[in-house]
């Protein structure tokens, strides 16, 4: 059997239905999925209704059971949750990219078939293979893109890869997509230039980020000219332009040590989507699974859902006053762990902002913090109080993965050890324990990360 086959047998499924529950995850990839499979049905004359989770749980799970659907398809979620999916006796379809746990018979996930989750297929890529199984669906490569992006699945090798890769090139063909070598910073469609670079944290440039005025100087030392009172976007300028600010950046880089800023992840592979107005937000991939987790992960996953069903008037502009707040709320969530800094332990080193970062992008400050933390030898772990309990996200990279970390199995690990549920990738994890249980988790995820890695 294949990704492909299992994915026929799956949409053979769905389509002895009239009517569906998709439910799916609160983030980029979650809705990019949704979105992909209510298309799908749509399309194919099947009732859906689309409900969206933070984490599949028992609960959540009995609350869906409990509304007696006819079918539920689970995307990017799920795979954690086979056996209590398969014991509630739900018609169910689960189409996901994280590590699975148990069986069931309708159960589309890359594993299976030597695949990684992690970095060569997403929710919405794998949701899109069930999309393309149900009828012509390859015009929605541009989301399952989106999707990926949303994942940092193009972060490892600068450019998305495996399977990825073939969805993408099936956009290009379909004449969706486009991909191109760019600079990787954050706002290219939207943004005053200087404003990449003084918003940049991912690489964190020394002197620059943070900091309007030299972000302006830098620019004009190199060259680089306003127009009238007003500066260009990066889209907006000439490719010589573009080429000194890249290079003068390699070198600020270089300069200032391999540890303070990471050359690699200045430049990259871009993905634009075709369809889409120049200069919004939603032209560039990376640029549009922001401003979908700006609505998804504060409670408004509606809003992302209408802006990837296509709707660019309400919707689309409800995202974009999101996005200003989803944005500060990440530079303060940085300054704040910059500012406290780190506990070390022997396996990995953590941060708790307590109440101070919400649970649901506390995973997206500890993946972003990893530019301005120098221990790159221990996972980051971040830990945020919710209802009822408290939130762990943790962030690992590939040199870790390399040496045997699994984040995935350590955090599930850790959290069934004092009552939890959590699971994830190799790469990143995330786990929901009960209030008071910090310590012994610790405790027991620096002992099994330290069966993991060969140091
Ligand atoms: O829930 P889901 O699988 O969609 O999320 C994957 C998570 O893995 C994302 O939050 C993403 O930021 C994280 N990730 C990461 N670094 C990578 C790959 C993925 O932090 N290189
Ligand atoms: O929430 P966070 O971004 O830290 O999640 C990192 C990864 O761990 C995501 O892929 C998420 O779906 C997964 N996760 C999980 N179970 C949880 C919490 C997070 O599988 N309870
Ligand atoms: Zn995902």
């Amino acid at each position: 059997m294949t990704l492909q086959s299992s994915a026929e047998q799956c949409a053979a499924y769905i389509k002895k239905h009239t009517s569906t529950l998709v439910v799916s995850h609160i983030d980029a990839d979650g809705l990019t999925s949704a979105a992909i499979m209510g298309k799908a049905l749509g399309r194919a004359g099947i009732e859906y209704d689309t409900r969206f989770v933070k984490q599949l749980d028992q609960k959540s799970l009995t609350m869906i059971a409990d509304s007696n659907p006819e079918l539920v398809i689970f995307t990017d979620l799920g795979s954690g949750m086979l056996e209590a999916i398969s014991s509630l006796k739900l018609n169910a379809v689960i189409s996901d990219h994280h590590q699975p746990k148990g069986t069931h018979k309708y159960h589309l996930n890359p594993h299976l078939f030597g695949i990684n989750g992690a970095t060569e297929i997403s929710g919405s890529g794998v949701t899109y293979f069930l999309a393309s199984a149900m009828g012509n669906n390859e015009d929605l490569a541009n989301l399952a893109i989106v999707g990926a992006v949303g994942d940092l699945q193009h972060v490892k090798n600068g450019q998305l890869v495996g399977t990825n890769r073939s969805i993408l090139e099936e956009g290009v063909r379909k004449g969706v997509l486009r991909y191109e070598k760019d600079l990787l910073l954050f706002g290219k469609q939207t943004r005053p230039v200087f404003k990449l670079l003084q918003y940049s944290s991912d690489p964190y440039l020394p002197g620059i980020t943070g900091c309007e005025d030299a972000s302006i100087e830098f620019l004009k030392r190199i060259g680089i000219r306003q127009h009238g009172e007003k500066w260009r976007r990066w889209i907006d300028l000439e490719p010589p332009e573009k080429q000194q600010i890249v290079s003068a950046l390699i070198q600020l880089c270089l300069n200032s040590g391999a540890h303070a800023c990471n050359v690699q992840r200045l430049v990259g592979e871009v993905y634009t989507l075709l369809s889409e107005r120049e200069g919004t937000e939603v032209r560039d991939a990376s640029e549009y699974s922001t401003l979908l987790n700006a609505t998804a992960r504060y409670d408004h996953a509606d809003i992302g859902l209408g802006v990837c069903m296509g709707d660019r008037g309400r919707s689309f502009e409800e995202a974009c006053n999101l996005l200003n707040d989803h944005r500060k709320n990440l530079v303060d969530g940085l300054t704040l762990v910059k500012e406290k800094g780190l506990v070390k332990m022997e396996n990995l080193q953590y941060f708790d902002s307590g109440n101070k970062i919400r649970e649901t992008i506390v995973g997206i400050v500890a993946g972003m913090c990893s530019s301005f933390v120098n221990n790159k030898e221990l996972p980051i772990i971040a830990f945020a109080d919710t209802d009822g309990g408290v939130k762990v996200s943790s962030r690992g990279n590939y040199d870790l993965v390399r040496k045997g970390l699994n984040l995935g199995a350590a955090i599930g690990e850790a959290a069934k050890a004092v009552g939890g549920t959590g699971g994830g990738h190799d790469i990143a994890a995330g786990a929901f324990i009960p209030a008071g249980a910090k310590e012994e988790f610790l405790r027991v995820l620096n002992r099994v990360i330290g069966g993991q890695v060969r140091r």
